[in-house]
């Protein structure tokens, strides 16, 4: 049984006054909530009051990225696994496309960055998905390929998915108001289930593969009543009380 994980991908919002409004208002309305895991990514400047307000609570805590490297030093603007451990992260979102596209973060380098987390003990979120001419030209399939395959090509690859969570984000989808429907999503994680199938069928059915883009509280439990869609990654509705405490629990 694959537990349901909602993770709310917080961005670059919030404030030191709206960020513990949000962590009350979540703390508040989610209650106890053993069917469903509910991780916050905050920015990394308020991971430190985040995590004292989240101390006794269930909600897990998580980052927005990690340094490839695991030995301290030079590495301007980057966080390593182990401080993210020691201010509570048990997860870090990895190869968002924002890092993708906006900067230039390439399939090579976020294998190394998830790597550089299971190394850490902090799990990888990592995320998959098609850009709209890739989806537009049939070529998905492959794309999502292609960056299962950086990781699959590691010498323990296999291993490294075996404590990852994937998220399959199309990239036309994030922002933009437009989901895939559940069909369509459904669809494709099927594909990555499938295409692990290939490499190790017990990190196939036991991989948790979220959906992230547009989701909201109106779609989130369409989209989480397919087979293969184990939670969500979510941006813009997560930073609304009463929409992310609904989406989680539309998953549990
Ligand atoms: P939205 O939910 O705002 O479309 O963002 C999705 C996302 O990128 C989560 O990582």
């Amino acid at each position: 049984m694959r537990r349901p994980l909602v993770a709310g991908n917080w961005k670059m919002n919030g404030t030191r006054k709206s960020v513990v409004e949000l962590i009350d208002g979540i703390k508040g309305g989610l209650g106890h909530h053993p069917a469903v895991e509910v991780l916050v990514c905050p920015p990394a400047l308020f991971i430190d009051s985040v995590a004292s307000q989240l101390k006794g609570s269930e909600i897990r805590l998580g980052a927005q990225n990690v340094c490839q490297s695991t030995a301290p030093g030079a590495f301007t603007g980057e966080l390593s696994a182990s401080m993210l451990q020691e201010f509570d992260c048990c997860y870090v979102i990895v190869g968002h496309s924002e890092r993708r596209h906006i900067y230039g973060e390439s399939d090579k380098l976020i294998a190394e960055r998830l790597a550089a987390a299971v190394a850490g003990e902090v799990t990888p979120v990592l995320c998959i998905g098609e850009l709209l001419e890739t989806r537009e030209n049939g070529t998905t399939e492959q794309a999502i390929a292609q960056q299962l395959d950086a990781v699959l090509k590691l010498e323990n690859g296999v291993e490294l998915l075996r404590q990852s969570v994937l998220a399959y984000e199309p990239v036309w989808a994030i922002g933009t108001g437009k989901t895939a429907s559940p069909e369509q999503a459904q669809e494709v994680h099927a594909f990555i289930r499938a295409y692990l199938a290939k490499y190790d069928e017990t990190l196939a059915n036991g991989v948790r593969i979220l959906y992230g883009g547009s989701v909201n509280a109106t779609n989130a439990a369409d989209l989480f009543s397919m087979p293969d869609i184990d939670g969500g990654l979510i941006g813009g509705a997560s930073l609304k009380v009463n929409d992310f405490v609904a989406i989680c629990k539309a998953a549990g």
